[in-house]
């Protein structure tokens, strides 16, 4: 990729993925092709459609290869797709995805109950995929979760976190994610992690992962920005969270993100309207209210007609 200009926020839609996840009702195939090509027409140059993982694990998302053979594709676009094992890696390569995201969790107990084994078995089988996928039209990211804590063992330290970067840089991955899973980050730290990884990844490697599940999602953002890093997930509507994690809400909100990206003159390429359109349809598909504050706002450009004055 080439560089990110200072002015740009790239964001990665992730609410096909992290957001449907952890939804109790199954989103129908149908309804999931309709949602991914609208964002892709919204203007996304990256979109997370979905997961290869084990059907028994993730029912929500057992439709993975049906939903990539569905979509439109558009020119300029990565579809990328979730992948935790060597299994996962050659359904996605069958399902010809752009980008495969190997994730494992830099805490081992999150590890264990995500993926049902440690992180070094994860890391293992990463590197068997990275064999596999090696002359495959494919780029490869790779996502350390729980990197700012784990809702098991608490803090996780930075330098733990730098050496399964390293890892990855090792492997061959052409980009690395830092993942706030259970919305465990504060401003400060995340400026620490970015400034630590920066160096070693370069902002157009670099994405940040944040969830909103402590009300600092965006805080975290601007503290990455300032740091450095350009590369955002967020999920349309805030939905979002790893079912194998006690407590876990919502990713950062994409229409919130892009507004205050918008309203600090960041440039996303996204077309802010057509998101609050599709968030105000998300009720329908999971069956609640979804937390996002823009769609029920509006834009802050969207004025009210004054009160009638009283007489004088
Ligand atoms: N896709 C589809 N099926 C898979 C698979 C994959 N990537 N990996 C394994 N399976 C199947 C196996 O074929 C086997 O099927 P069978 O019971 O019909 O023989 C079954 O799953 C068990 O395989 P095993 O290798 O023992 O896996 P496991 O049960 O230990 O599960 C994972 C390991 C990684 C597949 C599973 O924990 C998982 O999918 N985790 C993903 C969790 C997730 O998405 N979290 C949120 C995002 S971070
Ligand atoms: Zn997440």
């Amino acid at each position: 990729m080439t560089g990110i200009a200072d002015d740009t926020l790239i964001v990665q839609e992730v609410a096909t993925r992290d957001g449907f996840q952890i939804e109790p009702v199954f989103v129908e195939t149908a309804e999931k092709i309709r949602l991914i090509d609208a964002l892709s027409e919204a203007g996304f140059s990256r979109i997370e459609v979905s997961s290869f993982v084990s059907p028994k694990a993730v029912p929500a998302l057992r439709d993975a290869a049906e939903v990539f053979a569905g979509i439109r594709r558009r020119p300029g676009t990565v579809y990328v797709a979730l992948v935790p094992n060597p299994k996962g890696a050659e359904r996605a390569l069958a399902a010809k995805v752009d980008e495969i995201n190997l994730v494992a969790s830099v805490s081992e107990t999150h590890n264990r109950a995500n993926m049902g084994m440690t992180p070094d078995a994860s890391i293992e089988g990463f590197t068997r995929i990275m064999e596999t996928v090696r002359g495959a039209p494919v780029s490869v990211n790779a996502t350390v979760a729980t990197a700012f804590g784990c809702p098991f063992e608490g803090d996780q330290p930075a330098d733990k976190v730098v050496a399964q970067v390293e890892r990855y840089l090792s492997l061959g991955v052409d980009g690395v994610t830092l993942a706030d899973t259970t919305g465990m980050a504060n401003p400060r730290q995340v400026a620490r992690l970015v400034a630590a990884v920066l160096p070693l990844v370069g902002a157009e490697g670099l994405t940040l992962h944040f969830h909103n599940t402590r009300g600092l999602g965006l805080a975290n953002v601007l503290a990455a920005c300032e740091a450095g890093a350009r590369r955002f997930d967020a999920a349309l509507g805030g939905l979002g969270g790893c079912p194998f994690a006690p407590g876990a809400t919502g990713n950062i909100c994409t229409e919130d993100l892009v507004s205050m990206a918008h309203e600090m003159g960041l440039a996303t390429g996204l077309d802010l309207e057509a998101l609050i359109g599709l968030s105000r349809d998300l009720p329908r598909l999971v069956g609640h209210d979804v937390p996002g504050q823009v769609a029920k706002a509006g834009r802050p450009c969207d004025l009210h007609p004054a009160p009638a004055l009283k007489a004088a």
